[in-house]
C-alpha cells in the first residue's frame, strides 16, 4: 500500500452507486486521502451528503461551482490526484469520456489529469455487450484507461451476465497496489511488432514478429506502476491494461512516434523488429507483374535506437538483437555501436523459441556484465527483464535513475 495516495472517486449514474460508499471507506481504511466527485445522474441514486459524511470533504459535481473552485479549482484537483477511479462508470460516462467531453467536473478531471484513470463499469449486460460500448472500451483502453471488471452475475434488472460493478475490496487492491509499484511516477516507452514498408497499395516488405515480447514488457512495466507508451507496428494483440498504445505502420512513423515521447522518458526499450530498408519509391498504383522487374531498389530506414541514444539527455536505453549465429559477439558490437545501456539478444531460427512463439530465451548484456534469462514464457521473461533493468541501471548509468 502507498500511504500517501490521493484518490478522486468519481460516481456516475448507476444502481451500483451505493457501492461507492464502501469503496470510499475502504480506501480511507488503507490510508488514502479521498475526494468524491459526482455526476448529476449519480445524485439520482445516492445523495452527496452520504459521501460528504464519509470523506469529510464537500462533494463536488458542477464544473463551475464558485465555492468549489475557490478551494481547489478543477486543474489543481486534477494535479492533486495520484489516481482517479470512476466507480461505477455508466455506459453514458464511458461514451462521454471516449468523446473527450468536458461538460461536468468528473469528465473534465479525467481529461486534465496525468494520473492513471481507473474505470469500474456497471450496467445492464446487453448495454455492456453493445458494439458501441465495446468500441468505447477498446478506445479508452488504448488511451491507457485501466478497466476493473465488470464482473459476471445477477444484475439489479433481473438479468444475468457481465455488467456488475467489481466489489469495492477488489477495486481498492488494484488501485493501491499499482500506486505502490516500484516504477510509480516513471514513463517507459516500448516499441513492439514489425514495421511494414509499402511498395504499392497491396505489397509491402516486413519482418517476422508477433509483438508478443514487447506487449509482455509493456504489461509488466505497467503492473509495476510505470506509465507506459507502447508504440506498435501491425500486430494482432490486445492492448495490456493501463498501457497507452500508439499504432504505426512504417519505420519512419515509428521513429516519429518514439521521438515525440522519448525525450521525457526514463526508459526506452526497442523491442520492435524494424525493417532496415524500404522500397526506394512508393508506387500509388498497383504494379502489374510485368512492371516489377528483376530488382527492387531499396532505401535505408532511420535507426530508431540510435536516434534515441543521440538525444541530449537520452533515457536508459535497451535494445534487442535477433541473431542466427555468434550471438554474444554480434550483440556486444550492437551494444557499443548503438550506444545502448543494455541489449537483450536471442538466437533465432530454432523451433518453438523466439519469433512468433510463446517462449523465449535471452542473453542480457551490458558494458561489463551478462546474464542468461530463460527459457521461459514471454510474460515471465518480461517481468525478469524489467527487474534486471531496474536493478542494474543504477550501476550502469546513475544519472538515468530518476529516484524511485
Ligand atoms: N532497430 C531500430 N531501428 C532500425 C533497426 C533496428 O531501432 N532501423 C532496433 C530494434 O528495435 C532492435 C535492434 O535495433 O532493438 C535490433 O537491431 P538489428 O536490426 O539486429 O540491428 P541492425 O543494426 O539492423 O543490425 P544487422 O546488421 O544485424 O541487421
Amino acid at each position: 500500500m502507498h500511504a500517501a495516495s490521493r484518490i478522486i472517486v468519481g460516481v456516475t449514474g448507476s444502481v451500483a452507486a451505493y457501492k461507492a460508499a464502501e469503496l470510499v471507506r475502504r480506501l480511507q481504511a488503507r490510508g488514502a486521502q479521498v475526494r468524491v466527485v459526482m455526476t448529476e445522474a449519480a445524485e439520482a441514486f445516492v445523495t452527496p451528503l452520504t459521501f460528504q459524511a464519509l470523506s469529510g470533504h464537500p462533494v463536488r459535481g458542477a464544473l463551475l461551482d464558485p465555492q468549489g473552485e475557490a478551494g481547489m479549482d478543477h486543474i489543481t484537483l486534477a494535479r492533486w490526484a495520484d489516481a482517479v477511479v470512476v466507480a461505477p462508470a455508466s455506459a453514458d460516462f464511458l461514451a462521454r469520456l471516449r468523446a473527450g467531453l468536458a461538460d461536468d467536473l468528473l469528465s473534465t478531471l479525467c481529461l486534465a489529469t496525468r494520473a492513471p484513470v481507473y474505470l469500474a463499469p456497471a450496467m445492464n449486460q446487453v448495454m455492456w455487450h453493445h458494439p458501441a460500448t465495446q468500441d468505447n472500451v477498446a478506445t479508452l483502453r488504448g488511451r491507457g484507461c485501466r478497466f476493473i471488471g465488470p464482473n459476471d452475475g445477477g444484475q439489479a434488472c433481473g438479468e444475468v451476465g457481465p455488467g456488475r460493478m467489481s466489489e469495492p475490496a477488489e477495486i481498492v487492491t488494484r488501485i493501491l497496489d499499482a500506486a505502490g509499484g516500484a516504477l510509480r511516477g516513471e514513463h517507459w516507452v516500448i516499441t513492439a511488432g514489425p514495421t511494414r514498408e509499402p511498395l504499392d497499395p497491396v505489397r509491402f516488405l516486413s519482418n517476422r514478429s508477433s509483438g508478443r515480447m514487447g506487449f509482455a514488457l509493456a504489461q509488466a512495466a505497467a503492473q509495476s506502476g510505470a506509465q507506459v507508451s507502447l508504440i506498435s507496428g501491425p500486430v494482432a494483440l490486445d492492448t495490456p491494461q493501463g498501457v497507452r498504445r500508439h499504432d504505426v505502420e512504417t519505420a519512419q512513423q515509428m521513429l516519429e512516434a518514439v521521438m515525440a515521447v522519448a525525450p521525457e522518458a526514463e526508459v526506452f526499450i526497442g523491442c520492435a523488429a524494424v525493417a532496415d530498408v524500404r522500397p526506394a519509391r512508393y508506387q500509388p498504383v498497383k504494379l502489374g507483374k510485368a512492371a516489377l522487374g528483376e530488382s527492387l531498389p531499396l532505401a535505408r530506414n532511420p535507426d530508431i535506437l540510435a536516434s534515441v541514444t543521440a538525444l541530449t539527455q537520452p533515457p536508459f536505453t535497451v535494445g534487442f538483437a535477433a541473431e542466427t549465429d555468434d550471438l554474444e559477439a554480434r550483440a556486444r558490437a550492437k551494444l557499443r555501436s548503438k550506444n545502448l545501456d543494455m541489449i537483450a539478444a536471442n538466437l533465432v531460427g530454432r523451433p518453438g523459441l523466439g519469433f512468433e512463439a510463446d517462449r523465449n530465451e535471452l542473453l542480457l548484456l551490458w558494458s561489463d556484465g551478462k546474464e542468461h534469462l530463460g527459457p521461459a514464457d514471454k510474460a515471465a521473461l518480461a517481468t525478469t527483464l524489467i527487474d534486471r533493468i531496474v536493478t542494474h541501471r543504477e550501476a550502469i548509468r546513475p544519472s538515468a535513475n530518476t529516484g524511485i
